[in-house]
This record gives C-alpha cells, sequence and structure tokens, in this order.
C-alpha cells in the first residue's frame, strides 16, 4: 500500500522517484539487464498477485470460487480498452503476439490472387505465419525492405504505398521493429489502408508498455502485443485488439467448449480452451501498475533512458548505430554494431566482462548488438554500458 501511494504521489522527473521503482523489480544487482525487447521483470506488485491468485486456485478449483475470474477478465479487458483508447469489445486476451499475429494471419478470408504487403524487418510471428498460409493457399506476400536507419517517417510510408496493387488485401507491419528500432508511422499507413478498403493489422511487441499507444487515433484494424515485454506482466498473456467493423469477418482459428455464435465482439477470438485465469489476474496487475504511474511518465523514462544510450553510442568512434535518433522514428530498441569487433565477441565480452544482458543478431544487415532500457534502469546504468562498450571499441 505504502509503495502504491509512493508511485502515484510522487513527481516521476527525479531520479530518486525512478530508484522507487526500480526497487519494485527482484533484478539481480548485478547485472545491467537491457533486454526489454525480450522479456521484462514482473515487478513484485505483479508478481505478488499473480501468487495470491495461483494459490487461490489451486486451494479451490471449484467451480463456485472460479466463477469470480470470468467477472476479473471482464475488468482487464476494461482497463485495457481504457489504455489503448478502444471500446472493451474490441479487445481478446490472447498467451502473446504471436498468437495474436496468427488469429489474424490464420482467421481473414484469403483467396489465390490476393497479395499481402510485410516488411522484411516484422517479426516471424507476422512474417512466416503469412508465407506459410500463402503456401496453402496460393495468395503473394510480398516483402518491402526496411532502410537502416530509417530515412523518414514519409519514405517508411511511401515503401508500402508503392507495393499496393488492386490485388491488395492485408497490409502487415510492425510499429516498432525488434531488429532495428524503427517506429512505423502506424497512423499514416493504417489511413492508407482504410482509404483503399485494405486490412492493415500492426505487431505492437515493441510498443504497448513502451509508447503511450492510442490505437483509436492510430486505426488499426488489428493490434496484437504480449504482457511480458515493456508491460511488464506475466509469461505467456497478451491482448488482441481488432476493430469492430472487422470482427465479424475474422474467422476464429481456435473452436472449443466455450464458443458460440454469439459471443461479443472479439471474446470469440479467446476461447482457447482451459485457461490459465492466475495469470489473467497477474496481466491486469501490470496494466495497474504501469498506470499508477502513468503511462506518458513510462514513455518518457523509457525515451529519456534510450535517448541517454544513444547520445553516448553515437559519440564513440568505432560505433555504427543502426537505430534513429529521432523520437518519431524510434523508441526503447537501441541497435549498434562495432566495426573493429565482431558482434559476437562483443557480446560475449558484455556479459563476461560487465555482466551487461543485452540481445545481438549475429550477422545480416540488422546485425549488431541491441540494447533496450526499461523504467527499471537508471541512468547511471546506461553510463556504464556506453563506458563498456567505448572500452571494446578501444
Ligand atoms: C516485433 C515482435 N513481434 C512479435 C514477437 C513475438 O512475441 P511473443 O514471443 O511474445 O509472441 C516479438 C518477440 O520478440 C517481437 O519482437
Amino acid at each position: 500500500m505504502a509503495f502504491s501511494a509512493g508511485l502515484a504521489a510522487a513527481a516521476p522527473a527525479d531520479e530518486a522517484y525512478w530508484q522507487m521503482v526500480g526497487r519494485q523489480f527482484p533484478l539481480d544487482e548485478k547485472m545491467i539487464y537491457l533486454n526489454a525487447a525480450n522479456v521484462c521483470p514482473a515487478s513484485r506488485p505483479v508478481m505478488d498477485r499473480h501468487i495470491e491468485y495461483l494459490r487461490d486456485f489451486q486451494a479451490n478449483p471449484s467451480f463456485q470460487n472460479r466463477y469470480k475470474y470470468v467477472e476479473m477478465r471482464e475488468r482487464l479487458r476494461t482497463t485495457a480498452a481504457r489504455m489503448l483508447r478502444v471500446s472493451a469489445d474490441e479487445i481478446a486476451v490472447t498467451r502473446n503476439t504471436s498468437e495474436g499475429s496468427n488469429l489474424v494471419v490464420k482467421g481473414i478470408d484469403l483467396k489465390a490472387g490476393d497479395e499481402v504487403i510485410v516488411t522484411e524487418h516484422n517479426h516471424p510471428s507476422n512474417l512466416d505465419s503469412w508465407k506459410v498460409r500463402a503456401r496453402r493457399d496460393g495468395f503473394v506476400v510480398k516483402a518491402v525492405p526496411v532502410a537502416i536507419p530509417a530515412v523518414s517517417g514519409d519514405a517508411l510510408l511511401g515503401s508500402i504505398e508503392k507495393a499496393i496493387t488492386p490485388r491488395t488485401r492485408v497490409i502487415a507491419v510492425t510499429h516498432l521493429t525488434s531488429t532495428t528500432g524503427v517506429l512505423y508511422p502506424a497512423r499514416e499507413v493504417a489511413a492508407l489502408a482504410r482509404r483503399r478498403g485494405i486490412w492493415m493489422h500492426l505487431d505492437g511487441a515493441q510498443t504497448f508498455g513502451a509508447l503511450d499507444v492510442d490505437l483509436g487515433s492510430i486505426g488499426p484494424d488489428s493490434y496484437a502485443t504480449s504482457a511480458h515485454k515493456w508491460l511488464m506482466g506475466p509469461l505467456e498473456a497478451g491482448l488482441l485488439y481488432v476493430r469492430a467493423e472487422r470482427i465479424a469477418g475474422l474467422w476464429p482459428a481456435i473452436v472449443t467448449a466455450g464458443w458460440a455464435d454469439n459471443l461479443k465482439g472479439a471474446r470469440k477470438l479467446e476461447v482457447l480452451g482451459q485457461r490459465d485465469d492466475p495469470r489473467v489476474v497477474a496481466l491486469e496487475a501490470a496494466l495497474d501498475f504501469v498506470n499508477l504511474i502513468g503511462m506518458g511518465n513510462v514513455e518518457a523514462r523509457m525515451r529519456a533512458l534510450a535517448g541517454r544510450l544513444k547520445t553516448g553510442l553515437s559519440g564513440i568512434a568505432g560505433v555504427e548505430l543502426k537505430t534513429n535518433m529521432q523520437a518519431e522514428l524510434s523508441g526503447g530498441v537501441v541497435k549498434f554494431k562495432l566495426r573493429g569487433m565482431g558482434t559476437k565477441k562483443a557480446y560475449d565480452a558484455l556479459w563476461e566482462r560487465h555482466r551487461l544482458s543485452a540481445a545481438s543478431t549475429p550477422s545480416g544487415e540488422s546485425e549488431g548488438i541491441r540494447f533496450s532500457p526499461h523504467i527499471y534502469n537508471s541512468m547511471e546504468q546506461m553510463d556504464r554500458a556506453v563506458a563498456a562498450v567505448r572500452e571494446l571499441a578501444g
């Protein structure tokens, strides 16, 4: 309770406030954790609520005790919808981004001759998934390249516009790429798609919980995300948004007990068999946690941390920064390459010498080390990370 009161009351501009936030996470202090784009730790309040309900469920799995989870899921739906500025009926509670995107990939009516536009930097769940279905149903998947770093929002939009033909049925892009951290002009892409009656799917794995995502204003037809990344929630929990007008046209990929023709809105997409109800409660706790801080404050702090990294890294001779500096073209993913050292060697050295947990792409155009900080990190850790890279760069 004291923690909650402190979080809501303190001014989020000062380091002491963010230190208090950082102390809510059980991270090993001997390590600098910079891999939010992969998995974020859950805060203690989120874990506590998860464990509390795990105990509740296992102690009393009777239907009578479990009725409350239905209500709790509806409350979660309402909270998530409010955060994303959409309606609760447009939200399905899924298991992760991969599942959400695949529900869209599998659920849209597509036939031979149709075309789907993706980008080369989409995650496999929004790239290979389309290609596999295309092999079966005979439609065409066109992957557009992504410049490193991005040239401009207009250039990103233009590359998609150029790929559109009268046969285009879907444009599936990534809100913020995990490869080089490009923030797509999602609103403009959605508007372009809407004008032509094309379904626009947005992969939000790297934006929900990192940026103050306003789907009402962006206007995609669907948006999939995970709880265990920037939202700092439980593993295997996620959300899928489908625009009200599109729900009837999306086939449910999974049908099992609890499914009915008259399920309201996107609920028909979350009937996946017996669910892990305590996990769904933990997802609600994760929303509560970021809402207590304020999603705008979370984004501002995350951007300040990422900005400190980018400024520091760009000042090192021998470092090629692959992520854009501009806020409108970037978010929490920071990618760079050391010109004088192999990426695998640099990645290993960062862990072995500095206990710096990052991610890496070993080869290809996105080759490099990925740092992705979040609100549990300190500015001092950003400076230590930059100093570690400077040391490697020689
Ligand atoms: C852009 C993007 N989309 C989708 C995913 C898949 O997320 P999940 O494993 O939670 O389904 C990831 C994971 O890193 C990602 O970066």
